[in-house]
């Protein structure tokens, strides 16, 4: 079967049993009892029963800035990401713009998307970008996902024509594996120069005279894998090939303004992982002038074992645990592969890019199995915050990361059905983590507690804040226990909050989702919050995710 190729070899990278979870954030001891604020919120009496818990925020002292584009999408011509998702073409009934739906413009827009990965994935080294431009495309074959036709009529032009709608950027990822150097370098003067040459020509011919704008050149998708299953010295002599050749025209873009380019990264955190970053990077520490890299891209799913096999609706307790416990392991491969790059690349150039992760479960059942149909739920919620907060903690390394995937596909911002649109609990999250785009982050000291479920630990708490670039000062909280509340103090230090207030998103099960039928199970609800005696007391619902400003 075309889909089940490409994943055995995923199954054997995979197949590793994950680290056991690291409880170093659980042993944080708070301090910095300056600025009491106390805060009710919903101006509930304390709980009887409730977890206690303190946590401290220097806002004095200012850590990496948290990049906007750690929230970036990534959307592949997979299933009905792309086709249905995004593109229902000018003649449907569904309202569009040039083809393109106006409800996920508008959702997408609210949360404003700062990149989207396009076309792959997998798809993108079997990508030829001559079939998606113009009036007569090519209708090819999709072999990585269910071995569908791929009309193509979702193309250059109409990725960009949908960037320019939502206000977002490009990271194209261009074919290492079945392409030439040659045909990259032409799809990249094709969209950049604004020279007359023949190739800007037929760009103006098919609608857009003027140039575009590339800001992420992707080079390569898991080329150890779907991407051509290469050495790490094999890819390096493509890598610096495609990085020479491969280069961006707009005269908008050079200098501080050019294109980023990625290499491929990791996959994991075994031996055959760090050896590939290490490659890499050494390479890049004496590279010459003729090529050059600014980030480093590295894949990982929350999946426990491959095939995927948990659900992502009709579960219960155990695989909430289960599954959380294995996303946390996102903090001791970013740990690992930072260091090996550290060693090459002191001065952090070189970003480490997350750009797939999220999610993957089996899929729903009656879905095709290649299209990687899956529910999204409350637990997604709570996985999602977990990641961000761990990139952020990492923000001065991992400045740029894509959850996979954008819509109807593993774990959706977005589900649609012909017509119908629903936001996911994890577009929620993307949603309330808005005010940390751009933001710097403020050092948190707290002991995170634990949760215990079926002889699975993990932290009970998890926490991050940021200033805003107008000075405002937010924080993030999680209650991971999904039985207790949690009763925690904020100790402000010369933060001169007096008021806190945000939302809060929580439902009554682990596994609550947004149907078409029932789209607000699992919304953010505002919170009030009363300052009383400078010290904040703010409860966390149990398996919750609060996202607040304090004013000043
Ligand atoms: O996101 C689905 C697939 O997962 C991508 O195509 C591939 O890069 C990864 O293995």
């Amino acid at each position: 079967m075309f889909f089940s190729s490409t994943r055995t070899s995923i199954v054997r990278r995979l197949a590793v049993p994950f680290t056991a979870l690291s409880h170093g954030r659980a042993s944080l001891i708070h301090a910095l009892l300056v600025g009491f604020v106390l805060i009710a919120i919903n101006a509930a009496a304390p709980l009887a029963g409730a977890q206690k818990m303190e946590l401290s925020i220097d806002a004095s002292k200012a850590g990496a800035k948290i990049d906007r584009n750690l929230f970036g999408q990534f959307a592949e011509h997979l299933g009905h990401g792309i086709y249905e998702g995004i593109w229902v073409g000018p003649d449907s009934p569904i309202p569009n713009t040039r083809g393109i739906r106006n409800d996920v413009v508008a959702a997408l827009k609210a949360i404003r998307v700062p990149n989207v990965r396009w076309p792959g994935g997998c798809f993108a080294d079997e990508y030829h970008w001559r079939n998606g431009i113009g009036s007569a495309r090519a209708v090819t074959l999709n072999p990585n996902w269910g071995g569908v036709m791929e009309p193509n009529t979702f193309g250059t032009h109409e990725f960009m024509d949908f960037l320019d709608q939502i206000g977002s950027e490009a990271y194209l990822s261009v074919n290492v594996g079945s392409g030439t150097p040659r045909e990259a370098s032409e799809w990249l003067e094709y969209l950049t120069t604004a020279q007359p040459t023949t190739l800007a020509k037929e760009r103006a011919t098919n609608g857009h005279p003027a140039p575009y704008k590339v800001a992420f050149l992707g080079i390569g998708n898991e080329s150890w894998d779907c991407g051509g299953n290469m050495t790490p010295d094999y890819y390096l002599s493509q890598l610096k090939i495609y990085s020479r050749f491969v280069r961006n025209f707009n005269p908008a873009q050079q200098d501080k303004q050019q294109m980023l380019r990625i290499a491929v990264g990791p996959g994991g955190g075994e031996p055959r992982w760090t050896g590939w970053t290490e490659a890499i990077m050494k390479a890049y520490q004496h590279h010459s002038w003729s090529w050059d890299i600014n980030g480093l891209s590295m894949h990982s799913y929350t999946v426990v074992a491959w095939p995927p096999a948990f659900k992502s609706v009709g579960f219960g307790e155990t695989e909430y645990s289960q599954i959380l416990k294995s996303t946390l392991d996102m903090e001791d491969l970013i740990s690992k592969h930072s260091a090996v790059m550290d060693k090459y690349d002191p001065d952090k150039n070189v970003a480490l890019v997350v750009d797939e992760w999220g999610s993957w479960y089996a899929p729903l059942p009656g879905s095709n199995p290649g299209f990687l149909v899956q529910q999204n739920s409350l637990r997604d919620a709570v996985l999602a915050a977990l990641n961000l907060n761990i990139f952020v903690r990492h923000a001065d390394r991992v400045r740029m990361a894509n959850i996979a995937q954008m819509i109807n596909v593993l774990q959706a911002m977005i589900i649609t059905d012909k017509e119908k649109m629903v936001l996911t609990p994890t577009y929620y999250v993307y949603k309330m983590y808005l005010p940390f785009q751009d933001a710097t982050s403020v050092p948190v000291t707290f002991d995170a507690g634990t949760y215990t479920h079926d002889k699975i630990t993990l932290p009970r708490v998890d926490a991050i804040a940021a200033k805003d670039k107008a000075g405002k000062l937010w924080l993030e909280l999680t209650n991971v226990d999904p039985n207790e509340p949690v009763e925690i103090q904020i100790n402000l230090a010369g933060s001169g909050a007096k008021s806190a207030a945000g939302e809060t998103l929580t439902a009554s099960k682990v596994d609550s989702v947004n149907t078409f039928e029932a789209p607000h199970t699992v919304v953010p609800k505002p919170i009030s919050a009363k300052v009383q005696d400078a010290k904040l007391l703010l409860k966390l619902e149990p398996k919750s995710v609060t996202v607040v400003l304090l004013e000043q």
